[in-house]
């Protein structure tokens, strides 16, 4: 029987930390620690692997070891799981640790919106589904049955290109900013870039605005990027004016256009990783990342300042923590797997197309 979770709440950090390094002894290579960036510093100090969605998607089809436990959000072991060889197990520490955008879309609503849609145009001769990498394995699964792909924010423009190769238009669930600010790069004018509201008929557009439409943007958005304005940029500048301004595209559109530099979290990591000693950065993106930024890099004399004045943590990669991490890897060393993600076989087939399209256009 496994171990129940109680008794590991009341141990503190530094208990957790011998007991999990203990049990990482004892698992062995049949253990793989996929880490991401904005995991807590207790949690992040022990990954194999640390990246952005991307990587970590190719790290976990790539890995041969019988356990991967995701210190990350519900989606990204799912992800883990689809990606992985039948017989590996795919953990979540914190069966809770959700993404709050990736809730925004639910399969019941996307396929409403695809039916009203098909009251316009012919949607699966006419419309490439495209769920970024934040949402349900069955939205992917959608994507994949209905000729679609994913998308994760480092590749968001090589799919967009892909897509329009394949039809006129583009329905992108469920985060409207990175749509948006992708479309943007491609030169696509905000008016052909609309938002379907899912709580209104035909998403609140008219039949033209979805005739003219090149890109059907999802009402959905990241609760911690969306607390970016442009105006924490203009009030920096006027203190700091040579200020780098660096945002990850779930931010809004006014911030990543006032932005010097737009990308992942592993983007945003290199970049001012690779800038001169004695630059300065405002950095649009979630708080532990940006804290671990900034001591990395002060010893360079680089300054990494958060963008806003208040504090804007993911709270759901928040849960796992290291007690939950050491109550997982204890049971794997007595032989129990607790909060295994499991996506059901027939999802997993057509959410891996969709995916496996994605991996083939990545750069
Ligand atoms: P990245 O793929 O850029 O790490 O983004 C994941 C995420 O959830 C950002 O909010
Ligand atoms: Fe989801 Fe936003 Fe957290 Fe990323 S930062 S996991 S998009 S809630």
């Amino acid at each position: 029987m496994s171990a129940a979770i109680q008794p590991y709440t009341l141990l503190d950090d530094e208990d957790c930390e011998k007991r999990i390094l203990a049990a990482r002894e004892k698992l062995g290579d049949r253990l793989v620690m996929l880490c991401h960036h904005y995991q807590r510093d207790e949690v992040f100090a022990h990954a194999d692997f640390t990246g952005d969605s991307l990587k970590l998607s190719r790290q976990a089809a790539s890995s041969k070891a019988d356990y991967i436990v995701f210190c990350g959000v519900h989606f990204m072991a799912e992800v883990a799981d689809i990606l992985s060889r039948p017989e590996q197990i795919s953990i979540l520490p914190d069966m809770s640790a959700g993404c709050s955008m990736a809730d925004m879309a639910d399969l019941q609503n996307v396929q409403r919106a695809w039916q009203e849609l098909s009251e316009v145009l012919n949607p699966d001769e006419t419309i490439t589904p495209v769920t970024y990498i934040n949402s349900a394995a069955d939205l992917k699964g959608f994507c994949g049955e209905h000729g679609g792909i994913v998308c994760t924010s480092t590749n968001a423009k090589h799919v967009l290109e892909w897509c329009f190769q394949q039809r006129e238009k583009v329905l992108f669930f469920p985060d409207q900013h990175l749509g948006r600010n992708t479309g943007a790069t491609m030169d696509i004018p905000l008016e052909e870039m609309v938002v379907w509201d899912f709580d209104k008929p035909l998403g609140g557009l008219t039949v033209e605005q979805i005739q003219q439409a090149k890109i059907i943007l999802w009402k959905g958005f990241c609760s911690v990027h969306q607390m970016f304005q442009p105006e924490q940029i203009d009030n920096f500048k006027q203190k700091y004016p040579e200020t780098n301004i660096i945002a990850h595209p779930e931010s809004p559109f006014e911030v990543c256009q006032k932005s010097d530099y737009i990308g992942s979290t592993e983007y945003i990591i290199n970049t001012i990783a690779n800038a001169e000693p004695g630059s300065r950065w405002l950095v649009a993106t979630e708080l532990n990342l940006v804290n671990r930024l900034h001591e990395q890099f002060k010893h360079e004399g680089k300054n990494v300042h958060f963008m806003s004045p208040n504090v804007c943590m993911c709270s759901t990669m928040f849960r796992i923590d290291p007690q939950h991490l050491a109550w997982v890897l204890e049971n794997l060393v007595e032989g129990n797997v607790v909060n295994q993600i499991s996506v059901p076989e027939d999802v997993a087939e057509q959410a891996k197309l969709a995916l496996d399209r994605m991996l083939d256009v990545s750069p």
